[in-house]
């Protein structure tokens, strides 16, 4: 996006992107520092205010992220869904689990974030009950897999919005590998009768409503 386009935006909003910035500042500071190897790319803080219309849009209890990171999306989505909203955030990666569980304990958020520590093909079967929403933002690779649960663990009006579609669309250098797996998420979740979804072009995102 371009800087201009991203100043305006943030004059727009007028603070509603700022919520948890300092998370967003402490996630790229944690994968600068550890190198290539590291994969915690927060989302961008312009997307905050879309936590709080899906938040209002489910009148969400129940939210769930696969791909915690340092916390950053998590937090604003507890933000967004009040006191009485519960958000499990699944991580694979066990110090960032670490690093997001101290964050939440610090922003006084522990009692809404369970931290998951797993992958999320491994855990999502676990899970019961249903999530009014969804954000996968972890490896692309497992989205295909995660289908069938996203059917099971939501109900009609949820909501699964999913990140990390930009390597099928010749993004981030396009050499990435997985271009195949984010191809057969994108024609079976778009063709499945259970969901409407909406590819953003640009953000490379996804959104699915539950019908
Ligand atoms: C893009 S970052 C997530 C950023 C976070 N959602 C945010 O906006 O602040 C990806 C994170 O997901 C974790 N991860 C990647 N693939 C995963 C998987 N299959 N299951 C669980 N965690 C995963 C990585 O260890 C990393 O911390």
């Amino acid at each position: 996006m371009r800087k201009s386009v991203k100043q305006l935006l943030t004059e727009i909003y007028d603070g509603q992107a700022d919520v948890h910035l300092d998370l967003y500042q402490l996630s790229n500071q944690h994968r600068r520092k550890h190198g290539r190897g590291c994969d915690m790319f927060p989302s961008d803080p312009l997307q905050a205010p879309l936590w709080t219309v899906l938040a209002s849009l489910t009148h969400a209890r129940r939210m769930l992220e696969v791909g915690c990171g340092h916390g950053y999306t998590a937090a604003l989505m507890a933000s967004a869904g009040g006191p009485d909203c519960q958000v499990d955030t699944i991580e694979g990666d066990l110090g960032h689990a670490d690093l997001a569980e101290q964050a939440f304990e610090q922003r006084g958020l522990s009692r809404r974030i369970h931290v998951i520590r797993g992958r999320g093909q491994n855990i999502l079967p676990k899970l019961k009950g249903h999530y009014d929403v969804v954000f996968l933002d972890g490896d692309w690779v497992e989205y295909p897999r995660y289908i069938p649960y996203l059917r099971r663990l939501t109900r009609p009006g949820s909501v699964v919005v999913t990140a990390n579609l930009n390597p099928f669309f010749g993004c981030w250098g396009g050499k990435l590998p997985g271009k195949q797996a984010i191809q057969s998420y994108l024609t079976r979740i778009v063709k499945d009768p259970h969901f409407r979804t909406y590819i953003v072009p640009g953000e490379w995102h996804s959104i699915s409503v539950r019908v």
